[in-house]
């Protein structure tokens, strides 16, 4: 499965069948965590992996009661370490960066879970304190987020998105995105930059702008077939 794939695939899924989760797919799903952008390369994480059904069932209580999270064979947990962040960052590296980072992790862990052929929902309706006891986590440590891991064992239609003109503007807040408008402005600053380009570096620039116009000509024949293809969903 490619990225796009995954991306596209992956879904909230709350329901897990019973069957056991290999290790080296949690491996894999902590490792693809791992890999995500971290503020000031600090890592200032720690993650708790759970197995025990016994944990998983009061995790699930901790979780406002969220039964079906029971079901799931792995629970990771994600937590933050603020205090060293805070040394680096303040305030924002606190509030801001260590929440961030950790939900780059999610993402990045939740999206590989799809593309292992297993499904995930990120869970953030938890009592922090009730989990912390759970898990014997320490004081200085937050939790973040709760990402129960199995095999899926049921389908959910595709979750609603926003219309994309009522949530992307064009160069400033608020300037409307039009597809057809935003095409061909984005297509004359295109050709405007290869002129540019060709100008400045001329013999170096004359082969990468004819490269750049074959990529260009193909962008205008292809882009609003896929560009409506992506966003109706
Ligand atoms: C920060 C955050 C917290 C969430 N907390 C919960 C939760 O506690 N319980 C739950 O069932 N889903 C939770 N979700 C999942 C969302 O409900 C879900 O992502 C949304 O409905 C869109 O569905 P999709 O993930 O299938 O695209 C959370 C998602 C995010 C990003």
């Amino acid at each position: 499965m490619d990225t796009f794939e995954a991306i596209h695939k992956r879904q909230s899924i709350r329901k897990f069948m019973d069957i056991p989760v290999p290790f080296d797919s949690v491996a894999q799903i902590l490792r693809a965590g791992m890999d995500a952008p971290s503020p000031g390369n600090l890592h200032n994480y720690k993650i708790v992996l759970v197995q025990e059904e016994g944990t998983i069932k009061k995790l699930a209580e901790a979780a406002l009661q969220q039964y079906w999270i029971e079901t799931a064979k792995v629970i990771i947990v994600l937590c933050d370490e603020p205090e060293k962040i805070e040394r680096h960052y303040s305030k924002r590296g606190k509030d801001l960066y260590s929440i961030q980072g950790c939900a780059a992790m999610a993402e990045n862990m939740l999206v590989s879970a799809c593309a292992l052929g297993l499904a995930s929902c990120w869970v953030g309706a938890f009592e922090e304190d009730m989990v912390k006891r759970v898990l014997n986590i320490p004081d200085n440590i937050r939790v973040q987020a709760i990402l129960p891991i199995g095999y899926p064992n049921e389908a959910v239609p595709r979750p609603q998105r926003p219309d994309i003109d009522k949530v992307v503007f064009v160069e400033s807040y608020g300037r409307k995105f039009d597809m057809d408008e935003a095409t061909g402005y984005w297509s004359g600053i295109f050709e405007k930059k290869i002129k540019k380009a060709k100008k400045t570096v001329e013999k170096k620039v004359e082969k990468e702008g004819e490269e750049l116009k074959k990529g260009f000509m193909y962008f205008l024949r292809n882009i609003k077939k896929k560009l409506n293809k992506l966003f109706q969903r």
